[in-house]
């Protein structure tokens, strides 16, 4: 056999393991077998230089045609290879685009915080504006300027949380007024009427705390909303009026509103609110505890000793002032029957709303 014919069959064996070679690493090595720097084609073809001269020709021509040979194959099956691995990767990475999607969840506003825009937007279309006050606050203002007496019980630790200094004591501000966290956001307004003339028309929502253990009628912080009007000519009319129409916007034209006198020291008279039951409408059940209404806010027309507080001539101005707690409007709005729903943070709750 001469060398041309060994090469011819190396060129076959070549091309035929190239053909089989399943992958572009087994493809490589093949490669490097015969054409790497110590492949079997790669000697050959450095051993021509010492072939006889009449040799020499003829093995050259045929080695060429041989590497070409090999090199078109390797080349031919690579591209096979290649693009096979490509569709492969193209077969497992595919979208499939008929999947539905998975919807992200997204928040919502809190029911508390919807139930006071509901309120102040009510109360917006009235003339109303929005006011605010401390959420820390002074003894004078929560207190002694609405015109509680020193020994009112509401003054008693248990009510109220006091704010400490470093040596433990009340804080106090110039030495007289207890520093302490607001029990009502009736304090706004004596802030209100110190600062603005009437006519006075507000609204202020806002977080309140009480020492209370959490229940399902308790919350140690809840929140207010007060509203004041101070005006020429405001009687008690106006805060029937203005709290009827509350409270069918809020609850539903056939709501009744009934007013029952009560106590407050900032209002005289003062009353609470109750509204009729929306299951039995006023004629008593079981869902109002057989009473018929349910109580849903404090009022009355402001007591002239709060106007002398603020300087305010009660000769020629009048105003009626209301609070309400809002984590219970929306416990009766929807039937809830325990307020630490509303402080808890349960999504499956939350998002019901
Ligand atoms: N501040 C009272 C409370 O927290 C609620 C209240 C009652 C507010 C009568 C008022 C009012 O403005 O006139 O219980």
């Amino acid at each position: 056999m001469s060398i041309a014919d060994d090469l011819r069959s190396m060129r076959d064996d070549a091309v035929r393991r190239i053909d089989q070679a399943s992958d572009l690493e087994a493809l490589e090595a093949v490669r490097i077998e015969y054409l790497g720097k110590k492949g079997s084609l790669t000697a050959i073809l450095r051993g021509l230089g010492s072939l006889p001269a009449d040799e020499r020709p003829v093995v050259g021509k045929v080695s060429n045609e041989v590497r070409v040979a090999v090199e078109d194959a390797l080349s031919a099956r690579r591209e096979t290879l290649r693009s096979a691995r490509m569709e492969a990767r193209i077969a497992a990475e595919a979208v499939d685009v008929t999947l539905p999607g998975r919807r992200r969840r997204a928040g919502t506003e809190h029911v508390i915080d919807q139930i006071v825009d509901e309120i102040v937007e009510t109360f917006l279309g009235l003339g109303y504006t929005v006011a605010e006050g401390p959420e820390v606050e002074l003894d004078y203002y929560n207190f002694t300027a609405l015109n509680h007496p020193p020994d009112h019980p509401a003054r008693a630790l248990q009510d109220t949380f006091y704010v400490r200094d470093l040596s433990g004591d009340v804080a106090t501000v110039e030495g007289e007024s207890d520093v302490l966290l607001r029990t009502h956001t009736s304090p706004v307004q004596v802030h209100v009427m110190e600062r603005q003339e009437p006519p006075i028309y507000v609204l202020a929502p806002g977080k309140v705390y009480r020492r209370d253990v959490a229940d399902p009628s308790h919350l140690p912080q809840f929140t207010q909303i007060e509203g004041l009007v101070v005006d020429e000519g405001i009687t008690f009319g106006d805060l029937k009026g203005t709290l009827e129409f509350f409270v069918k916007r809020m609850f539903g034209e056939d709501r009744r509103v009934r007013l029952r006198p009560h106590f407050f020291p900032f209002t005289e008279p003062s009353a609470e609110v109750d509204v009729s039951c929306a299951i039995c409408g006023g004629e008593g059940c079981r869902s109002c505890g057989g009473e018929g209404w349910l109580e849903i806010l404090g009022c009355g027309m402001v007591d002239p000793n709060v106007f002398g507080y603020v300087g305010i001539d009660p000769e020629r101005y009048t105003g009626f002032a209301f609070g309400m707690g809002a984590e219970r409007i929306a416990a009766l709005k929807y039937g809830i029957p325990d307020l630490r729903l509303f402080v808890e943070g349960d999504m499956r709750f939350l998002r019901q709303f």
